[in-house]
């Protein structure tokens, strides 16, 4: 199997190359990432002389380049957006044109190639907020995104079904909850912590950090598309969830003890602005139909991952200078 991977330079992206090229020694991914400050090459690093991996660095906008990379392939697994709540807040016209538009402009060379394959990766933001009685979102939940990054991908999902509805676009969707693992970009929460905490930074908690997310270690997220990506049923949504509902407090008080700090490194901040308060996901059917269900326990999932930024200090502070900038544009200044 030929892979089109999107975003693959990015955090999950990247853990899905590395897993898929491990998991199957017959399958070529051609991985198509833009390198905005999120993508970094250092996360591909040992793959520079791979012969079933081939980096292009482009933008998924671009019709004439996509056009011609859906034709060698036979499945399109679409990482590609951008992924922060924060930035989409202070400026969100980057997230309507790669989540929107660079969504449609790939579903278009998906159609034009011959009805491909096309697996769509989303989140669980799209369903909204949930109050902390309220059952899990489901796939039956309705779409109420409330921020400008969630809004962008519920109109990608939109798109996505809109084309299985008219063109018959071979499609699957998967709704996941927050992602933890190796190349995580410390702008999010919990490489935030870690990294701050040693860097002797203090930890900036939005409000009262009582809002609650449902945490997945990205090697299970990547399990889970590999089985959508092969046993999925067309035209479905598969929520994808960990089963692991967390308050930010207890992330960050769980990650202090882990590094053998006090509570005093805590300092609450202003809160986001139209904070969700809840995340939360029933993955009944992704465990009934297709047999997926995570595997890493929350309590080991992040003692592995303060260990890999431990031991990867040299991967977070060259983002945290700007040091990878100037790696990818050396490789790619051509
Ligand atoms: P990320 O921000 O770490 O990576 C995004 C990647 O996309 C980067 O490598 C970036 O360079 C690339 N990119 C951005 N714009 C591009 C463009 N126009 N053309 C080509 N490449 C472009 O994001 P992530 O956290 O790895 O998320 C990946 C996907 O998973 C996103 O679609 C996101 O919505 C979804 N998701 C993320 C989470 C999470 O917890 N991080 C949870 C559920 C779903
Ligand atoms: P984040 O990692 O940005 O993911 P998302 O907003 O997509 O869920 O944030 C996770 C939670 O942590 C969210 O409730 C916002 C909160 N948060 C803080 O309290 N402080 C921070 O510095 C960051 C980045 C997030």
């Amino acid at each position: 199997m030929r892979l089109l991977i999107t975003g693959g330079a990015g955090f999950i992206g990247s853990n899905f190359v590395h897993y898929i090229l491990k998991k199957y020694p017959d399958y070529e991914v051609i991985n198509l990432d833009a390198l905005t400050y999120a993508g970094n090459l250092e996360n591909l690093k040992n793959l520079e002389n791979n012969p079933r991996h081939r980096f292009i660095k482009g933008d998924i906008c671009d019709a004439d380049l996509v056009d011609k990379l859906a034709k060698e392939v036979d499945i399109i697994v679409h990482f590609a957006a951008e992924s922060h709540v924060d930035r989409s807040i202070l400026d969100s016209a980057a997230f309507v044109r790669t989540n929107v538009i660079g969504t449609h402009t790939l579903l278009e060379a998906a159609k034009k190639a011959g009805n491909l394959r096309f697996h769509h990766v989303s989140t669980d933001e799209v369903f909204g907020s949930l109050g902390s009685q309220d059952a899990p979102f489901s796939e039956v939940t309705p779409y109420d995104p409330r921020s400008p990054y969630s809004a962008s991908k519920a109109g990608s999902d939109h798109l996505v079904r809109a084309y299985f509805h008219t063109h018959n676009l071979p499609v699957t969707i998967s709704n996941c909850s927050n992602n933890y693992g190796p190349y995580h970009f410390p702008e999010k929460l919990i490489p935030l912590v870690i990294t701050n905490l040693m860097e002797g930074k203090k930890i900036p908690i939005y409000g009262d950090g009582l809002q609650v997310r449902d945490w997945l270690h990205v090697e299970d997220h990547c399990r889970a598309i590999d089985a959508i990506i092969h046993k999925g049923k067309i035209g479905e949504t598969y929520c994808v969830g960990g089963n692991s509902e967390k308050t930010n407090m207890d992330i960050v008080k769980t990650i202090l003890e882990i590094l053998c700090r006090d509570e005093s490194w805590i300092e609450h901040v202003e809160d986001r602005k139209g904070h969700d308060k809840r995340y939360a996901i029933n993955f009944d059917k992704i465990k009934n139909e297709l047999g997926w269900q995570s595997q890493v326990a929350f309590e080991d999932g992040i003692k592995k991952t303060v260990q890999w930024f431990i031991e990867n200090e040299s991967w977070w502070k060259n983002i945290k200078s700007g040091e990878y900038e100037k790696y990818y544009q050396e490789q790619y200044k051509k």
